[in-house]
């Protein structure tokens, strides 16, 4: 009800709308009318009230919520159902609590902030208040969990879509699936997963998007090497025309159409996607895996999404967990 009220304050553009036609319309009374137009003022609606003319709205906040996001949503399924937290532990944990519970394919976790932002091999991810985009969405492929490696190659390239589609800024992405802009980190996702021997319960793709943040924003540790959309942005005229929920929604757009080819045995395509915007081949790399260190040159991506690296040892190698880091990014 809340977001019927502001639509129809949003369709008049500029023009004012009455309690008594918003109640009329939407069969409420207006003292519940008044009780919404409050409500979306807390979330940060400019909203001008007048007894003679009624309600008109000036200013839209870069808040993400189920309406925000909705009006760029193009897809089926992904995104249709969405959980908004203001403040929580982990939108990748919200997720696999609802994935256990039943919550529908395609349902998206998404807060203002996470206290406890959890990044890939065990580390922490910073998630500040309105800082960035923290997201995860809740799958349901009826893949086999070999396959699933190739999903979240395809969410790197979704965002890397869907941020050029919305700013036209050109990001790379560093294998597996690390978002890189101008040498630094701008986006991570962590995939989780929850399987039997050969069937997916579900998948959560996390992604933490970096947006706002100034250098001094990030902890000391990943200052100049962590960056923000908004500084990627800050001389580019389209900057004022970008929010959050736009990049949300654009994301999730691009995500449901690699997903449908998975689904349709493309994945090749995927693959040839990634290699189209990956900054790791043909680069002298590091591969950190859960025991070792190794150093070679990356040669290729195989079909089900490990990295090739021919090692300083004279042999070729395949990886399908771990990290690189790309010697000349250091
Ligand atoms: C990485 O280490 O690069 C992956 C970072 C993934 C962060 C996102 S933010 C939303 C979601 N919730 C989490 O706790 N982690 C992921």
């Amino acid at each position: 009800m809340k977001y019927g009220i502001l639509k129809l304050i949003e369709e008049n553009k500029g023009n004012h709308i009455s309690g008594e036609s918003i109640s009329q319309l939407l069969g409420v009374s207006r003292a519940a009318v008044w009780k919404y137009i409050e409500e979306l003022r807390r979330e940060g609606y400019g909203i001008e009230a007048s007894s003679r003319k009624g309600y008109r709205l000036t200013h839209t906040p870069d808040v993400l919520n189920e309406y925000e996001i909705g009006k760029y949503l193009k897809t089926e399924a992904l995104g249709r159902h969405i959980v908004c937290f203001d403040v929580t532990e982990s939108t990748n944990d919200a997720a696999k609590r609802a994935g256990a519970e039943g919550a529908p394919h395609g349902t998206l976790f998404i807060a203002e902030k996470q206290t406890k932002g959890r990044g890939r091999l065990g580390r922490t991810w910073d998630s500040g208040y309105r800082k960035g985009i923290w997201m995860s969405l809740l799958l349901r492929p009826s893949i086999s969990p070999e396959d699933v490696v190739v999903v979240t190659l395809a969410a790197a390239v979704a965002v890397v879509l869907g941020i050029r589609d919305v700013t036209g800024l050109c990001c790379g992405i560093k294998w597996p699936n690390d978002i890189i802009a101008e040498g630094k980190k701008l986006c991570g996702i962590l995939t989780e997963m929850n399987s039997e021997m050969e069937k997916v319960n579900y998948l959560v793709i996390g992604a933490g998007i970096n947006y706002s943040q100034e250098d001094l924003d990030f902890p000391p540790e990943l200052r100049g090497h962590a960056v923000s959309l908004m500084t990627l942005l800050a001389n580019n005229p389209v900057r004022n025309k970008t929010s959050r929920s736009i990049i949300v929604a654009e994301v999730l757009n691009r995500m449901e159409e690699l997903y449908n080819m998975i689904l349709s045995g493309e994945t090749h395509r995927i693959i040839d996607l990634w290699k189209e915007y990956t900054i790791t081949l043909g680069k002298r790399v590091r591969v950190i895996s859960i025991k070792d260190e190794y150093m070679g040159v990356a040669m290729d991506i195989t079909g089900r999404g490990g990295l090739l690296v021919n090692l300083d040892e004279g042999v070729l190698r395949e990886f399908t967990s771990g990290e690189v880091s790309i010697r000349d990014l250091e």
